[in-house]
Formats: C-alpha cells, sequence, structure tokens
C-alpha cells in the first residue's frame, strides 16, 4: 500500500506489541524522514526515532499509549509556519509507516525529558509507533468524520479531481477529533480556513499542526492525480473576516486556470 492509499485505510493504533522492528526498517524510516516533502524548506527541522526496546527514554504526560517506539518531530518554532510544516511532515512519516503495515498514534500531550533536538529546534510532537496487537486498517466508511457537506462552502460546481482531494482532506486525523479544517470551494481553487477549539487554548498551534497534516493528505492526493497544484497564501483573504473561521492558504488548480 502506498502512502496516498494508507490515507483511506490508517487508524490510530493504541495496542502495541514490544517486538523489534528490522533495523532495515528503521534504516528505511530514517532515510524516508531525510527525505520529506515540505511546505517551506527553509524551517528548520528534526527526527528522531525513540527506540524503548533499547534504550531508557523518559516520557512525560497524559493520555500515553505503550509502545515500542515514537517518532519525535522538532521544528524551529521561532518561524511563521512551523507548526503547519510540523504536521505535514509528520502526516508522511505516518502514512509511510501505515503503509507498511506499521501502527502509529500521535501523542498530543507526550514530551521526552532526555533527549533534545538541535539547537533553536523545539520538540512538537510525539508519535507512537511499532507492530500492533491487532488490525491497523479499517474502511473509509468506519472513520467518525464531520460531513463534506459541513465542512465547505461550495461557491461552484467541482470536477471529481477536486472533489477527490477534499475527500483525501476530510480523512485527516487531528488531536481529539476536532476536525477543524473548513473550505471555501471553486472550480479551480479551494480556500482552506481553520477554525479553533479548546485544543489549541490548551496546546498553542494545536490547530496550525492538525491544518498540516491535513494538507499532506490533499497533496499526497493531488500527486496520485497527477494535478498540478500550487499552495499559496492569498493576503487579501487573510485580512477577510471569516465566520468563526481563520484563512490558513489557498489552493490552486493549475490546470483548471488554464483551461479557463
Ligand atoms: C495532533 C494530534 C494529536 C493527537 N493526540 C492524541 C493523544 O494524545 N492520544 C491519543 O490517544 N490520540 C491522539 N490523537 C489521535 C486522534 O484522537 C485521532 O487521530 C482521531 O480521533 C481520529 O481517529 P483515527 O486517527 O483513528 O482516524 C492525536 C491526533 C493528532 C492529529
Amino acid at each position: 500500500m502506498n502512502a496516498y492509499e494508507a490515507i483511506y485505510y490508517r487508524k490510530s493504533v493504541r495496542g502495541y506489541s514490544m517486538e523489534a522492528l528490522a533495523p532495515e526498517m528503521l534504516e528505511r524510516l530514517r532515510n524516508c524522514a531525510r527525505h520529506l516533502k515540505r511546505l517551506d524548506p527553509s524551517i528548520g527541522y528534526q527526527v528522531d526515532i525513540l527506540d524503548l526496546t533499547r534504550n531508557k527514554i523518559r516520557l512525560v504526560g497524559p493520555f500515553r499509549v505503550r509502545a515500542p517506539y515514537y517518532l519525535m518531530i522538532s521544528v524551529d518554532k521561532s518561524r511563521e509556519g512551523a507548526m503547519l510544516e510540523a504536521g505535514y511532515l509528520a502526516e508522511q512519516l505516518v502514512l509511510y509507516l501505515a503503509g507498511k503495515n506499521i501502527g502509529t498514534c500521535y501523542q498530543g500531550g507526550l514530551r521526552c525529558l532526555n533527549i533534545t533536538p538541535a539547537q533553536g529546534l523545539k520538540q512538537v510532537m510525539l508519535i507512537a509507533f511499532g507492530r500492533a496487537d491487532h488490525k491497523i486498517y479499517r474502511n473509509q466508511e468506519q472513520a467518525r468524520r464531520k460531513k463534506l457537506s459541513a465542512l465547505c462552502s461550495f461557491r461552484e460546481g467541482i470536477g471529481e479531481e477536486m472533489r477527490t482531494l477534499l475527500k483525501a482532506a476530510r480523512l485527516a486525523p487531528s488531536a481529539f477529533n476536532t476536525q477543524p479544517w473548513r473550505f471555501v470551494v471553486y472550480a479551480g481553487r479551494i480556500h482552506i480556513l481553520a477554525r479553533d477549539s479548546f485544543w489549541n487554548r490548551v496546546h498553542p498551534g494545536g490547530t496550525e499542526f492538525d491544518m498540516g497534516v491535513m494538507l499532506c493528505h490533499m497533496v499526497l492526493a493531488a500527486e496520485e492525480l497527477w494535478m498540478d497544484i500550487t499552495l499559496k497564501k492569498d493576503g487579501q483573504l487573510a485580512e477577510n473576516r471569516w465566520k468563526k473561521c481563520r484563512y490558513i492558504i489557498s489552493l490552486i488548480n493549475n490546470q483548471n486556470n488554464l483551461n479557463n
């Protein structure tokens, strides 16, 4: 299963066997982490694999699942867009692992006390991973998600390709399943908005992280369909007042604009 297909089948896994993964598997994961797609390549990041089968790793925080490994995602939080970037990077790794039959679960409240990232970077997310006790896949119909009609304001009719992007976006995981994304949809572009929840108040940047996770789904879907898209921030739209929402970015379908 590739990362795009995994969008439709992945679910959070909270029960793990503590068996070690093959060293080659971990090496491939490290390699994947070095070659992730970027939204803003100038934002520094680091991915560490915390191996609890071999090392003493001190983790603190609520709702912790017991797992043999964790991914630790760190970014330069002083930069604008750092949390969006972090979510975008993290979800690529999560889907890569799901495609290899390895379970994952984001651990939003967890911190590692005895491993620190390089200077200037801050750990922003830990993700449990490993072989699961039970099934790691489900059908998309079983995913608890808001309907597209509740997430989107359709301003024009759209084609199948744009609809596929929205369907992939809808399935993204989010903290407490809050699904903060909202979409203003035109035939050739989608304006992407975020609706903050309590989660962003207790965890500043939490909504941006979720939005980055969701953008990863949209971009993977666009790549799968060989669509030519651009993600672009529109200064004017950022100034607009949106009902209960904040503007994040716009997705432009360049092909559609050429045809019109
Ligand atoms: C940023 C983020 C933080 C999360 N934190 C936790 C957590 O601390 N504990 C947990 O059990 N699940 C956590 N989750 C998993 C969500 O609860 C889960 O993705 C959501 O309920 C949807 O379920 P699904 O992933 O099975 O589709 C987190 C997910 C995200 C994206």
